[in-house]
């Protein structure tokens, strides 16, 4: 999977009439447990998908970043990077400006650029699409410079450019999945530490397999629902006397609390928190059915998400519930909330038969028709380079993995049109 980086490079040439100097990917992620637990310090589990977004590149001559993509079809946004300030670019070409503005404000010199951009990853899913373009802006535009920026630091801006630029108060793990994940592995990171270590993680050896639900229902509401739960947590936490809700591990503390809803908002990162750490422990026991026991885990973390953090969606309830009745082991609800996509984890021989369950429920309901697809933990982003090989006479050309990127060498992409400023 992941998007041709062929077919990047073609639009690159159509948008600003030269040869891109190289194609960056960075995935998407789903996360296998810990969700609205990065942001109160606690542990998350992501793993990095197959799918994501590719970024073809090429340093200007001059201090701007022009930017176009497959998927938004307005023409290209043009933007001066002196004096880039947040709020002076909106919609999508904010996610890019923004990462060149936070690599500015930490220190590096950005060049100027062109950028082409072309995704596999629905909008909207819960798969992360935008800490994706923001971690393929962020190495093409590294790389372009011949800047050694260490992966942490090139998250912890990836994510400053949401935070601060595009207005997201979002936490650290989906730059932090798209930028360490590793093929295999989940990504178990400690967000108060910022430890990292990898967790080997390979269903499919166990005849398991992980179904991704899209179920199409948008989430309008993220941003503003996102917002007042961290402000509910922040203020358990206030309320409770500890910096954040991570230095709680025993909900019985809950009980000081007398709001409620506070205490159901804390008791799901407390008990979330603790699910990271025992699907960390399965997956690193050596005992007998260790996916059983993840999945559990997995419907017990979606209970949470629907009844004590509010964040589901009927579609979303009625994937898992469907899936369950079905066979998978376990199944929950992905990412922010209130729209995207379920995780189920699922024997290979229960797979059809959950897909089909879960497609004819919706269609009873008369809901969009979900899209189902494989979350096969993969590699993190990294630089795609052309390598040739002579097979039986012939060449033939394929995109591979480059280890070292190599620095840019076409200053001028950029002549083909007057763009303006959005
Ligand atoms: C979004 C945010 C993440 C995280 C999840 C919920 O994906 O970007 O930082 O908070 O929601 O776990």
């Amino acid at each position: 999977m992941s998007p041709e980086p062929g077919e990047v490079r073609e639009l690159f040439r159509s948008c600003f009439g030269g040869a891109a100097d190289g194609v960056w990917l960075a995935p998407g992620r789903a996360n296998l447990m810990g969700e609205h637990t990065d942001y109160n310090e606690g542990y998350v589990l992501p793993f990095a998908l197959g799918q994501g977004i590719v970024a073809a590149a090429a340093r200007r001559a001059d201090r701007r970043l022009v930017l176009c993509s497959a998927q938004e079809p307005g023409g290209p946004a043009d933007v001066a990077l002196d004096g880039l300030a947040p709020g002076q670019v909106t919609g999508w070409a904010a996610y890019p400006a923004g990462v060149a503005w936070a690599l500015a404000a930490a220190g590096y010199e950005v060049p100027g650029a062109c950028i082409a951009i072309d995704s596999d990853l629905p909008a909207g899913a819960g798969l992360s699409s935008s800490a994706a373009l923001e971690c393929a802006t962020a190495l093409a535009l590294t790389e372009l410079a011949g800047l050694a920026v260490d992966r942490r630091e090139l998250a912890a801006i990836a994510r400053r450019a949401e935070n601060h630029f595009v207005g997201v108060p979002s936490g650290i793990m989906d730059q932090s999945a798209s930028l360490l994940a590793r093929r295999g592995h989940a990504l178990l990171l400690d967000c108060r530490s910022l430890e990292t270590s990898q967790v080997p993680f390979d269903p499919g050896a166990s005849g398991a397999g992980l179904l991704l639900i899209n179920t199409r229902a948008g989430h309008e509401l993220t941003a503003g629902e996102y917002g007042r739960r961290r402000a509910e947590c922040e203020q358990a936490a206030r309320l409770l006397g500890v910096p954040s809700l991570r230095y709680l591990t025993d909900v019985a503390e809950l009980d000081r609390l007398t709001d409620p809803v506070l205490r159901r908002r804390a008791r799901h990162v407390i008990t979330d928190d603790q699910r990271v750490l025992d699907v960390v422990a399965l997956l690193r026991s050596a005992a007998g059915d260790v996916y059983a026991g993840i999945g559990w885990l997995l419907t017990q973390a979606h209970r949470s998400l629907r009844d004590d953090f509010e964040i589901s969606w009927p579609q979303a309830d009625m994937a898992v519930d469907e899936a369950l009745a079905a066979g998978a082991l376990g199944a929950r609800m992905i990412g922010g909330g209130f729209g995207g996509s379920v995780l189920a984890l699922v024997r290979a021989d229960a797979a059809d038969q959950v897909r089909a369950a879960v497609a004819n429920a919706f269609a009873r309901r008369s809901w969009t028709a979900p899209e189902f697809g494989e979350a096969a933990p993969s590699a993190s982003a990294r630089r795609l380079g052309l390598q040739c090989v002579l097979v039986a006479r012939r060449m033939q050309c394929g995109y591979v993995m480059r280890r070292h990127g190599s620095r840019a060498r076409s200053p001028n992409c950029g002549t083909r049109f007057t763009a303006s400023p959005r």
